[in-house]
């Protein structure tokens, strides 16, 4: 293995005895990270990082996380602060435009996404198309590509800038109601159209019951900013990834809601709420799931629990654990899994296999609890996940857009077959 010394703004490796420097780029919190670019040229060696658990794919300006101190910061500003004092519409605005609005650009931009409040007509369509057992996160995956056939001009979201910020609004102002649309679908319920009166999370709440209550929509505003962006996360990494090849938005977007389907990333919320309703119906025995979740030969885990990055409390996770309280109280809502919750938590915290290895609970521990509350289907919980990180996803497109990145196509290590000749079938 080469060995390596820092050295001033360079790190120093040799490799097969040829010294050679490579740059170090030195982030706004002192991250410190080797620039390898031209390591391959230099060196004839690539690196391998399975996972990229320790590789930097980009540089970026929109999100900081601080895993060890469990500090999560959009644009400087504190999630604590984003989620106590700014609304959803505010903290889009933040990520995509890159300042705090005054009252009319704010204004301006709401009003930009409420134009398209109304998702095309043609989206119901497709919905009553879909087979009913189709996962509503199967169904937002299609809606989203399908976008791009209702308006072919989102083709030059890559060239245009003008397109760009079109197909931008669209998004966003399509997003409530393609959500409440596949929830309207999935429960056999006739679809309701937006109320254009309404605000962008009270218009959502109209159109996924026909009601709206303000302890609701104000829950669901500040949980939606909880999960707005979050540096290169898998699905974030697979939106740049995806557009890198320069499709379109809404290519680009619909594949990173593939990623955040899975059980591993935004899936989690879902598999959650069907964890602790097991321990529920299964008599509430917490340390028959932590003795599971500890058992190398049981593939089950602790969902919920664990993160890449955080090795400390997720600060999304504290602030919706608090929230989880407030929002059942407020509710008037009983639910047995939030006890289990907590005792699950505290059980964790305190058993040394979780502390060991730095797990703790992160931003799905608790939502799914307060997305119940709410009256939302746990089938739904990940179509929430990604209501709250589409302007993350958005911002992160645009940001790989903006900086002219070349198309992402990592190298390899072949461990295949070397040469063998061709042996006709009939010899084999
Ligand atoms: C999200 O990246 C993001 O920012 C994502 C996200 C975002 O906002 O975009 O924060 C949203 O996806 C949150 C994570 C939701 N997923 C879950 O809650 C699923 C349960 N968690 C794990 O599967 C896991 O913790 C991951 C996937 C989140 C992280 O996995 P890593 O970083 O690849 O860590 P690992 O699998 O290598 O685990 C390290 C050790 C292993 O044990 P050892 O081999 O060292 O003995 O910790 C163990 C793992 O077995 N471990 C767990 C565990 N998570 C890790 N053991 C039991 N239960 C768990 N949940």
């Amino acid at each position: 293995m080469p060995n390596t010394k820092e050295f001033d703004n360079t790190v120093n490796i040799g490799i097969e005895s040829s010294p050679l420097d490579l740059p170090v780029i030195t982030g706004t919190y002192d991250e410190k990270g080797i620039d390898i670019s031209k390591l391959l040229a230099k060196t004839g060696h690539v690196t391998l990082d399975i996972g990229f658990k320790n590789t930097g794919s980009t540089t970026s300006t929109i999100t900081y996380i601080d895993g060890d101190k469990g500090v999560l910061e959009h644009r400087g500003y504190r999630i604590e602060d984003l989620a106590s004092e700014a609304s959803f519409l505010e903290v889009c605005f933040l990520l995509l435009k890159e300042h705090l609005p005054k009252r009319a650009e704010l204004d301006e931009f709401v009003g930009s996404v409420q134009d398209y409040i109304t998702p095309p007509a043609g989206i119901k369509a497709i919905l009553d198309a879909m087979p009913d057992d189709t996962h509503p996160m199967g169904m937002l995956s299609a809606i989203f590509a399908s976008l791009s056939g209702f308006y072919p001009e989102s083709l030059d979201s890559w060239t245009s800038e003008e397109v760009r910020w079109r197909t931008i609004y669209r998004l966003l102002g399509h997003m409530p109601g393609i959500c409440a649309y596949i929830h309207r679908r999935k429960a056999n319920l006739e679809y309701i159209d937006p109320n254009p009166s309404l605000g962008y999370v009270e218009n959502f709440l109209y159109m996924m019951s026909g009601k709206v209550d303000p302890v609701v929509a104000d829950a669901l505003d500040t949980l939606l900013i909880l999960h707005a962006d979050h540096e290169q996360n898998c699905s974030a990494s697979t939106v740049r990834f995806v557009g890198s090849s320069q499709v379109n938005l809404f290519a680009s977007i619909s594949a990173g809601n593939s990623a955040l389907w899975g059980p591993l990333h935004g899936g989690a919320n879902q598999a959650v709420l069907e964890m602790l309703e097991a321990i529920k119906n299964d008599g509430g025995d917490t340390d028959k799931y932590l003795d599971k979740a500890k058992d190398k030969n049981d593939p089950f885990r602790l969902m919920g629990f664990g993160h890449r990055v955080y090795k400390n409390h997720d600060p999304r996770a504290k602030v919706i654990k608090r929230y989880a309280d407030v929002v059942l109280d407020k509710l008037e809502v009983e639910d047995p899994v939030l006890s289990i919750a907590k005792g699950l938590e505290r059980a964790a915290l305190n058993d040394p296999y979780f502390s060991d290895r730095k797990l703790f609970p992160n931003v799905d521990f608790y939502s799914g609890i307060i997305y119940r509350a709410l009256g939302i289907p746990v089938d739904m919980f990940t179509v929430m996940f990604a209501l709250g990180r589409l302007p993350g996803w958005i911002a992160q497109w645009k940001e790989m857009r903006e900086g002219n990145e070349p198309i992402g196509r990592p190298r390899q290590i072949y461990t295949g077959h070397d040469t063998r000749p061709y042996i006709p079938i009939g010899d084999r």
